[in-house]
């Protein structure tokens, strides 16, 4: 007899991240629900799936219920659900409620139904600027943000319900990620996109303070699998593992590469103020992904952003149209009393 297939929750599957991670899982035979409530995934981002093995649950994850019907059966919960980073500047409460509470109650939920694996997917955020480069997972957490503080205290329950219940958690730390499917719009657009849809519409680029900041990039294709890998390897169970390339790119340099990429090199740069709460400097140590788990990203930074070019210029809506869709300054709102 075969084997059976695997039984997968992804929360956040019709984001940007966990439509990739879907896509990789379903190729792998898993059986995969997507929880997502769209309020930044789209359906559209699970299109094109050729797959009796996908279900779409349009649910909130903090409907525990739900959830607790949800999860019975799973073998590994893949948990990518959250609000994001400029979500958490206007909205900390709710910030919290969703990234910090509900991955607590979620982890209850799953240790009940006796899921296998669970795999918190946090993010780099929860460093803070880097004191020491690059960063291993023993660097100190001092997160800048509400975004960030939510997203280390959902790991450190993941971590707590290792050690303090036996139960077999993972937490990954994704560096920013970039390729189709990610993020232009409202307070979700992020640098890489934002950079290239203004440079093919000939628009001028907007770097915030003097983009001396750094980041590490990785292609989703990238950061999906080695989340697949925290969930199939196991010595991952119990460890905090970075997930990024390990090349620092300033965020003046990366403007200038989306030009190339876009042969746009006349397109104007422009500095406006700095984001409240913005991290400096993020470079990542992968020698922990690559003795666990033999991951090493693929895709270089040049050939991801030829990809994402040609991605855009695929999709139904002109550049204009995505473009109107941007927030230039998506962080301006005022902090609720
Ligand atoms: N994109 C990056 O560069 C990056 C870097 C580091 C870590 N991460 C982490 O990866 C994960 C995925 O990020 P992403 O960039 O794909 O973001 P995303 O916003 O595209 O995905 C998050 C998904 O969660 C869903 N969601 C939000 N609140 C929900 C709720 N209450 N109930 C159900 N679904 C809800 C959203 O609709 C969305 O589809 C997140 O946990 C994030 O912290 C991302």
């Amino acid at each position: 007899m075969g084997k059976r297939a695997e039984s997968v929750v992804v929360t956040g599957g019709a984001g940007f991240i966990g439509s990739e991670l879907t896509r990789q899982l379903l190729a792998s035979g898993a059986h995969v629900t997507v929880v997502d409530n769209l309020v930044n995934g789209k359906r559209e981002n699970l299109a094109n799936i050729e797959s009796d093995l996908l279900r779409l649950e349009v649910v909130d994850i903090r409907d525990t219920d739900t959830m607790r019907s949800l999860l019975r059966g799973a073998d590994k919960v893949f948990h990518l659900a959250c609000m994001g980073v400029r979500h958490s500047i206007h909205n900390p409460a709710e910030n919290h409620d969703v990234n910090a509470s509900a991955t607590l109650g979620l982890l209850q939920l799953a240790k009940s139904a006796n899921v296998k694996r669970f795999i918190y997917v946090s993010s780099s955020e929860v460093y803070g600027t880097t004191r020491f480069a690059p960063m291993t997972e023993e660097h100190t957490t001092f997160p800048m943000t509400v975004y960030g503080a939510s997203k280390l205290a959902g790991e450190c329950y993941a971590r707590a319900f290792f050690e303090t219940y036996d139960f077999p958690t993972v937490v990954v730390r994704p560096f920013n990620s970039f390729g189709p499917r990610c993020h232009h719009e409202g307070d979700s657009g992020e640098v890489i996109p934002k950079f290239m849809l203004r440079a093919l519409a000939g628009k001028p680029l907007i770097v915030f303070g003097d983009g001396s900041q750094t980041r590490d990039f990785t292609f989703v294709t990238d950061t999906a699998r080695g989340i697949v890998l925290a969930g199939e390897t196991d010595k991952a169970v119990g460890q905090t593992i970075n997930l990024g390339s390990g090349i620092e790119t300033s965020i003046k340099d990366l403007a200038d590469e989306v030009k190339r990429t876009v042969n746009r090199q006349d397109a104007e740069v422009q500095f406006h103020a700095p984001r409240p709460g913005d991290i400096l400097r993020l470079i990542a140590d992968s020698s922990k992904a690559s003795d666990l788990l033999n991951y090493a990203p693929a895709m270089e930074l040049r050939d991801g952003l030829v990809l994402l070019r040609d991605w855009y210029q695929q999709q139904e809506s002109s550049v204009e149209e995505l473009l109107k869709e941007e927030v230039v300054h998506n962080w301006t709102h005022s902090v609720p009393e």
